[in-house]
């Protein structure tokens, strides 16, 4: 007779939104999960901070240890699931000592990744033990998998997309009401869209953390959070959504990276920010908490991954599969490669790069002052393609909304400072690159 084969035994540190959808999950489909990982999930241990909490599960079958950070530590349990959240503090304590202790290692959460992913990395692969976060970028698309297995075989050119569901739920919102950026925040965070505090989101550092990530293992570089320029949607008004729509295009917060030929070799461009997507491109179509990535490989062309970015359901699907994958003896880098393989790429410039802009500028009404903005831009030598000038807006200041011809993005930035000292200016511009093809 054949032994049945041992099952891969979880401890949970965390049951909040993810931790409690993990559980569901695995309850729910344990027959297929176990035939297609060759051998049964076994939650044993889990915990969290409050024990009495309801949580809507039963967690009487299980072990309950107050102190995650010693659950890889325990002979009943094979791997720790994290999804505690926060960059370091508990959570990061407990990937540490969990990967020391020889036992895989999976976690949804990005910031930890972001800050800390090449060390833990590192101490994974010498303890040849598994690191899989595919939970922690996009939530439920398995755009790490797409990349490092799907994708494996091409050079991925860039990799851009809709990162953080929350922004997303607040532009389409802003975008379908007229609405403005804070009522429709407001809104988002009475119906649970988006956090009682939700800086991280709405400041783009959540979709940054993510960037940060997905580039990583797209270019094969060093993880680099610290370099992606980053500015989120709070200065958003309803009249630029207006003003996008007139003009063919709808604004999304859209995380991008690219590599560039730098002097010293391959540069790695990475920048978060509101920009104008044409209405004919995919991404222009994606509306809601949804998140959507697209890669571009030389050979595979443009992939585009899309679904729910978040969500108990959606995010557990992307923790259960990394935790297959461990039950069916999959260790591969973290990173793709081997961290001392990743390379170390300078930080671009984002003044080398060409393209077109939308920039908007409250000014003075008073006589002469489009003259002065159309000034600066032509002695930055930027050329013009369409300007429109509204009348007064809310706070008795005109609206002027211009778009570029394409050309390099330091000569806008050199616009923009030229204008800066001005007195006219009610507030300073907003710029905002349109996605090109
Ligand atoms: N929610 C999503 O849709 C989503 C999507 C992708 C990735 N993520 C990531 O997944 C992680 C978890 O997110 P979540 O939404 O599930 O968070 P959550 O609902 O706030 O749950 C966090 C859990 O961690 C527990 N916890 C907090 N501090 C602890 C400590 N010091 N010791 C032990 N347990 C502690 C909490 O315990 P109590 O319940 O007892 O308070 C709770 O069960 C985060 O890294 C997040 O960024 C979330």
């Amino acid at each position: 007779m054949v032994d049945a084969p041992a099952p891969l035994r979880i401890a949970l540190a965390g049951l909040g939104t993810v931790g409690a959808g993990v559980i569901r999950l695995i309850e729910a489909n344990a027959a297929l999960i176990a035939r297609r990982a060759g051998r049964p999930l076994e939650v044993t241990v889990v915990g969290a901070r409050d024990r009495g909490k309801d949580r809507g599960i039963d967690l009487t079958r299980y072990a309950w240890e107050d102190d995650m950070v010693i659950m890889g530590e325990r002979a009943d349990v094979d791997v720790v699931v994290e999804m505690v959240g926060g960059s370091d503090g508990p959570a990061l304590a407990c990937a540490r000592t969990t990967i020391e202790a020889g036992k895989a290692l999976v976690t949804a959460n990005k910031a930890m990744i972001a800050h800390h992913g090449l060390e833990l990395a590192g101490k994974a692969e010498q303890a040849k033990v598994a690191l899989k976060f595919e939970a922690a970028v996009a939530g439920g698309i398995p755009v790490i998998k797409g990349l490092r297995e799907g994708a494996a075989a091409n050079e991925i050119e860039r990799v851009y997309g809709i990162l953080n569901g929350t922004c997303n739920y607040i532009l389409s919102t802003m975008e379908d009401t007229g609405r403005d950026f804070a009522d429709v925040l407001a809104e988002a965070q009475a119906k649970g869209y988006a956090e009682a505090d939700p800086a991280f989101d709405i400041e783009g550092i959540d979709a940054a953390h993510k960037l940060s990530i997905l580039a990583a293992i797209a270019f094969g570089g060093r993880l680099d959070f610290a370099a992606v320029e980053t500015s989120g949607i709070t200065r958003l008004r309803a009249a630029d959504i207006a003003q996008a729509d007139a003009l063919g295009y709808v604004i999304r917060l859209i995380g991008m990276a690219d590599t560039m030929d730098g002097t010293d070799g391959k540069c790695l461009f990475q920048r978060v920010q509101p920009h104008l997507v044409p209405f004919n491109h995919p991404l222009a179509h994606v509306d809601g908490a949804t998140n959507a990535v697209v890669a571009e490989g030389n050979f595979s062309g443009r992939l585009l991954f899309q679904g729910a970015g978040a969500g108990d359901g959606p995010t557990a699907s992307a923790v259960v599969a990394d935790l297959i994958d461990i039950a069916r003896g999959e260790i591969g880098a973290p990173f793709s490669v081997p961290v001392s393989e990743l390379e170390a790429m300078a930080a671009a410039d984002a003044g080398s790069r060409r393209g077109r802009s939308y920039v908007r500028l409250l000014a003075a009404d008073r006589p002469g002052v489009l003259a002065e903005i159309t000034a600066a831009f032509r002695d930055a030598g930027v050329s013009i393609e369409s300007l429109i000038q509204k009348g007064r807006s809310d706070d008795d200041a005109v609206m002027v909304a211009l778009v570029t011809h394409e050309g390099p993005e330091s000569a806008v930035t050199h616009a923009v400072r030229l204008l800066s000292g001005s007195s006219s200016l009610t507030e300073a511009p907003l710029v905002m690159h349109i996605l090109g093809d």
